[in-house]
């Protein structure tokens, strides 16, 4: 029987933070879910919290359009957090004022602590601690029935709290790494709350299952495998939920690595309990790519290419209703614009890519989670080594690393390229060390010198980055005299790059792919 665990909920008002909210509390062993900021008081009470979270966001509350909760949330009785904005809505409604500040406050700033019991508890009193803040308004008046707990130079009222109430406000955003000892402070409040602790990952991957099977039932579905750890961990979550009612689609679509094809095919033929499909495709992708370079069109075709192909087999294999993907709550984030300050970067293939209409009805269970959690769930459940340390690969694969249009031979120029990479990092020691590195095609030629000769070629890019969820990166220091093994192998073994530049920019201000 399915064990029904405590809850905490979370009202998103909009902030780019809210899943980091999130991903905090699943590490503090709690099973929280996001929900808008105006769902219902009845629905909140059907899903039984022990504790509410409201999130920041990009409105003022005392705006017209103010993003408001349904006010009943605060007569349930159950304790309450709100962070940056929620701060300020609490404030308001327990008849406080909150007015724009003189100067928005952005950055890391330091917390003195006024108060070491509670939200705090744990820390020293007087201690300052590492914030960061991010905000335009600011609490004025304190309402009745609460007390300053933390402050700091320029926010007099920095964490507030109403103990009898159990209602707590902080304009810092405990939920991000500039606040190092965020996490501490979101563990007091979980401990206010009374959490027993007893959720984890495996919870996670039994809930899963659990609402696969309901969903699914005794139907078919697709599910999108390329190989890569997320979707390698959706099919799996499929295989053991409905066994080989999954079908696993695995398409070449003529932009994947050197020996990444044969290297899948072998992986998958045994130990798995889903059914293995395998499409070349290559022909169709590449016909539909030539002569675009717009990297926004070429994610678009892509993606709509991989959606018809999916529907052409759910049709071949029976009336399929569902497509099952690997996505990560980072290609959400950076592929919608939410309301909010949340801007679109990229149209991740498997998001935003796909056409407006679309026949078959989508399940992604990692939807929610980043790449490090994902890794987990993959140990959990048994996926081979081989998998779980692989490099991220964006599913418009080199589409998107071959800058300009592509062709046949700036594809296999790459691949050459690339393979070199990645061999001399592995005896360097380094892969597991690095997030991500691979090479990029340059659409341009450069001068050169070889024997006595002119050489007149292209130009490859080595970028190697670290990170822990992909949407931060900081490029990674490679040992010169590896970088210089690359760049020799590469200009003597492949024919028709003759120079090798190093990327060395961090995300922000880049991304990790070229386009
Ligand atoms: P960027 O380039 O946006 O990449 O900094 C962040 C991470 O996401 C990967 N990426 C993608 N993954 N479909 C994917 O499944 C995509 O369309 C896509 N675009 C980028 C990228 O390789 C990096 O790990």
């Amino acid at each position: 029987m399915e064990k029904d665990f405590e809850k905490l909920l979370i009202l998103d008002f909009g902030s780019q933070y809210t899943q980091l909210i999130a991903r905090k509390i699943r590490e503090l062993n709690v099973y929280s879910e996001i929900v808008p900021y105006n769902i219902s008081i009845e629905k909140i009470k059907r899903f039984n919290p022990r504790g509410i979270i409201l999130s920041g966001g990009p409105k003022s509350v005392y705006s017209l359009d103010a993003y408001k909760p349904d006010p009943e949330i605060f007569n349930l009785g159950i304790p309450i957090l709100g962070i940056c904005y929620g701060l300020q809505l609490i404030s308001q409604h327990f008849g406080g004022l909150v007015l724009p500040s003189e100067k928005r406050e952005y950055g890391k700033t330091f917390l003195i602590i006024d108060d070491n019991r509670d939200l705090f508890k744990g820390f020293k009193l007087d201690d300052k601690i590492q914030v960061w803040m991010s905000h335009g308004d600011r609490v004025e008046h304190l309402p009745p029935g609460f007390e300053v707990i933390a402050h700091t130079k320029n926010s007099p009222f920095a964490t507030v709290a109403n103990k009898s109430r159990t209602v707590f406000g902080v304009q810092f955003h405990p939920e991000v790494s500039h606040t190092p000892q965020g996490k501490e402070i979101l563990n007091n409040f979980l401990e206010l709350c009374g959490f027993s602790r007893d959720w984890n990952m495996n919870s996670f991957v039994e809930t899963e299952i659990k609402k696969i099977r309901d969903t699914v039932g005794n139907n078919k579905i697709i599910c999108a495998l390329s190989g890569g750890i997320d979707s390698s961990v959706v099919a799996t979550l499929l295989g053991k939920a409905i066994g080989k009612n999954t079908k696993a689609v695995f398409i070449n679509n003529g932009l994947l690595r050197k020996g990444e094809v044969e290297e899948i095919l072998d992986t998958f033929k045994a130990g798995f309990n889903f059914d293995l499909i395998y499409v070349d495709a290559r022909k169709r992708f590449l016909t539909k790519l030539k002569n675009v370079d717009d990297p926004e069109e070429k994610r678009k075709i892509i993606g709509n290419e991989f959606i018809k192909i999916f529907e052409e087999k759910a049709k071949e294999l029976g009336d399929i209703k569902y497509l099952a993907q690997g996505t990560l709550y980072p290609d959400v984030i950076e592929s919608t614009s939410f309301k909010g300050p949340s801007a679109k970067i990229k149209s991740h293939h498997n998001v935003g890519g796909l056409p407006e209409k679309m026949k078959l009805q989508l399940i992604e269970p990692l939807r929610e989670l980043f790449k490090d959690e994902v890794r987990e769930i993959g140990k959990i459940l048994g996926i081979p080594k081989i998998i779980l340390e692989r490099h991220p690969f964006p599913g418009p694969g080199l589409a998107v690393r071959v800058l300009g249009d592509i062709t046949e031979v700036k594809l296999s120029l790459l691949r050459e390229a690339d393979a070199i990479i990645i061999d001399e990092i592995k005896k360097g020691g380094l892969y597991n060390k690095i997030w991500q590195a691979f090479g990029v095609l340059l659409p341009l030629k450069s001068v050169g010198v070889m024997g006595d000769e002119r050489t007149y070629e292209k130009v490859c890019v080595v970028r190697a980055v670290t990170s822990i969820d992909g949407m931060t990166a900081d490029w990674y220091k490679i040992p010169h005299e590896i970088l210089e093994r690359i760049s020799s192998r590469i200009t003597s073994e492949v024919n028709g790059i003759n120079r090798v530049v190093y990327d060395i920019t961090s995300k922000p201000p880049g991304t990790i792919e070229w386009e």
